[in-house]
């Protein structure tokens, strides 16, 4: 299969992260061109690619086939349409947008000029998670009653340092948990409705510090998610399960998901079951899953090349990131008004 002519709009934190995967699989990418007007190319390795300061005219004068779109939430919109216009296929950093109506504007375009488009939300690739989805397909857990998700670590103080990390929208509902909402949706099936609670008790800056959800799915399971950047724990699925170095691994379970015949812990993939009876007079087990680790960034961008070249469905599609940003606005929005609500539907 020919490798994919790519570029990356931002070369920040996770626009380096793309860069050194691209680079990692040849056979799968090659990197075109960077574009980003801040960040200074002589800390980087581009393998050769050229450099610009400005997008649109890295768009024009480089032509690439595709695009790794990591810059500001703020300006995920406006970049995805830039490459809707020139029919440029593209990979957009998780949040879709930065707004709902951002989002079902950004949809219409990428219906209009049916360019390919992946959203970055990387997790589903993870090998634990594809098992843990066949696992509850196949019935492993009966019918699925619900989850119980925690994500809290202490960030460094000075990650506030940042202005915009210390304003709606720069808190861990936002950052962090919408990869929690986006698996929920993915195991769990779509939200029906949502309630909320936040809370910045701890840090007392104007953005949450720590929030608490309640999930009803369309399936009939509840859920349930507490996520927190001001508490100290072993339990984020990046501690669990190594994905990311910044997170001292614990190899702690930080997922439970619960069905009528058994459960199931993520990231450790434990399966909960009972050879016989069940009930609670009966001795239920542990069961660790071995599933063989791979890069989810790796295994993102090779899905990337054959949606583009051998047509594979989106893993997540501009739409589908719609709905998980619809789901974690939803959290947000019934903990400022103190009621349930439906995400919005895309
Ligand atoms: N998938 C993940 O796990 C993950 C992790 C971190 C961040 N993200 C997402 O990735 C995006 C970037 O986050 P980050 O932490 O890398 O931020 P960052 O601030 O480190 O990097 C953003 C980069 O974009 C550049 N930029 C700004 N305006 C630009 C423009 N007009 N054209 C090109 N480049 C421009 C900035 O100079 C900066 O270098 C955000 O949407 C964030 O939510 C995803």
């Amino acid at each position: 299969m020919k490798p994919l002519r790519i570029a990356v709009l931002g070369a920040g934190l996770v626009g380096r992260k793309h860069i050194k995967t691209i680079l990692s699989l040849p056979q799968v990418a090659q990197l075109a061109a960077v574009a980003d007007p801040v960040a200074d190319p002589s800390t980087l390795d581009l393998g050769g690619a050229d450099w610009f300061a400005d997008a649109q005219a890295m768009l024009d004068r480089i032509r690439p086939e595709a695009v790794i779109i990591a810059t500001p939430n703020a300006l995920h919109a406006g970049h995805g349409a830039l490459c809707c216009a020139r029919n440029i296929h593209f990979l957009v950093e998780k949040p879709v947008t930065a707004t709902l109506d951002e989002a079902a504007d950004l949809v219409r375009s990428v219906q209009a000029s049916g360019v390919k488009t992946l959203v970055g939300h990387h997790r589903r690739y993870l090998p634990v998670v594809q098992r843990a989805r066949q696992l509850i397909a196949q019935g492993a857990l009966g019918d699925l009653v619900g989850a119980s998700v925690v994500w809290a670590t202490r960030k460094p103080d000075d990650y506030f340092n940042v202005q915009w990390r210390t304003e709606a929208g720069g808190g861990p509902l936002l950052i962090n948990a919408i990869h929690e909402i986006d698996l929920l949706r993915h195991l769990c099936g779509e939200v029906r409705a949502v309630s909320g609670i936040k809370s910045s008790a701890r840090r007392a800056l104007a953005v949450e510090d720590t929030a608490a959800a309640l999930f009803e799915f369309e399936g009939g399971a509840l859920g349930t998610l507490m996520c927190s950047d001001a508490g100290f724990s072993p339990w984020t699925i990046e501690q669990g399960s190594g994905e990311n170095p910044m997170f001292a691994y614990t190899g702690q379970s930080a997922w439970r998901l619960v069905g009528t015949k058994g459960s199931l812990e993520l990231p450790v993939l434990r399966l909960w079951s009972a050879p016989g009876e069940i009930g609670w007079d009966r001795p239920i087990a542990g069961r660790d899953i071995a599933v063989p680790y791979q890069d989810p960034f790796q295994a993102q961008l090779a899905h990337f090349q054959r949606l583009i070249r051998q047509d594979e469905p989106a893993m997540v599609s501009v739409a589908d990131g719609a709905r998980t940003l619809a789901a974690t606005l939803a959290v947000a929005a019934a903990g400022d008004q103190g009621k349930r609500c439906p995400p919005r539907a895309f």
